[in-house]
């Protein structure tokens, strides 16, 4: 069967994470997201995490020679030699060259950048509103357009929710200014690459996933034939 190796390409707040909590298991793809990779280690206290923190916390990227390597490392690694589903990687032009020359030295290639666009309004009301697992950071919620049951308790394992250290509203402003300063170019970049695909974030979110659920699919099958 063929590879699918999938980039989820927008703003904070698009639903990236959201989409590919979905997505995995349509494609049995592992989802590797540098957030919630990055978080794991602040959590930790690692030496990694405790530098990354104070990039997060402001919401500035965190330095490329950090991410890269820890990406690179991380698709060869053996539930990712079949595909994969990256989110929050590349960041920039930097992240996505560096991404190409290591899929080009493992004869791998990219099948498709999946970039999902919400207007900056809605985007500040859904990071503002989110609320993930304290257990599981996959599991997300939104007070309004996607509550959990009970207040404050996740549905899938009963572990309390929490709102992220940098979803506060002066973080969110400058994680938006940073995604349209730095992260905005690679949509041309991967158009031109003839990679990118678009779907409208605005919708709900059973509809985006059925939009790029079959996007991916129709890939899949242009790929076999
Ligand atoms: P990261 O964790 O990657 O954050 P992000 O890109 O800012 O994206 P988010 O996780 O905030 O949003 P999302 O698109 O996943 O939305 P979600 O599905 O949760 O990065 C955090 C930080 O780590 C960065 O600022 C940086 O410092 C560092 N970092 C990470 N990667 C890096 C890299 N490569 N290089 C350097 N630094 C890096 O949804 C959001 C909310 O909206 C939820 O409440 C959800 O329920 C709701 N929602 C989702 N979809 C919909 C919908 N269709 N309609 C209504 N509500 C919806």
């Amino acid at each position: 069967m063929s590879q699918l190796n999938l980039i989820l390409l927008g703003p904070p707040g698009a639903g990236k994470g959201t989409q590919a909590d979905r997505l995995r298991d349509d494609f049995v793809l592992p989802h590797i997201s540098t957030g919630d990779i990055l978080r794991e280690q602040v959590a930790q206290g690692t030496e990694l995490g405790k530098e990354a923190r104070r990039y997060m916390d402001a919401g500035e990227l965190v330095p490329d020679d950090v991410i890269v390597g820890m990406i690179t490392d991380r698709i060869d690694a053996g539930d990712a030699r079949d595909g994969f589903l990256l989110d929050g990687f590349p960041r920039n032009e930097k992240q996505a060259d560096a991404l190409k020359e290591a899929l080009d030295k493992l004869g791998r290639r990219l099948s498709a950048v999946l970039l999902i666009e919400v207007p900056d309004d809605d985007l500040v009301r859904r990071l503002a509103g989110r609320r993930v697992c304290v257990k599981n950071p996959t599991h997300i919620y939104h007070v309004d357009f996607d509550p959990p049951k009970h207040d404050d308790v996740c549905d899938q394992d009963g572990a309390r929710l929490m709102q992220r250290d940098d979803d506060r509203e002066e973080t969110i402003r400058n994680r938006l200014h940073v995604y349209h300063s730095q992260t905005e170019p690679l949509i041309d970049y991967y158009d031109e690459a003839g990679l990118l695909r678009r779907f409208d974030g605005r919708r709900n979110p059973d509809e985006v996933h059925r939009h790029i659920r079959a996007t991916i699919a129709t890939l899949r099958l242009e790929d076999e034939f």
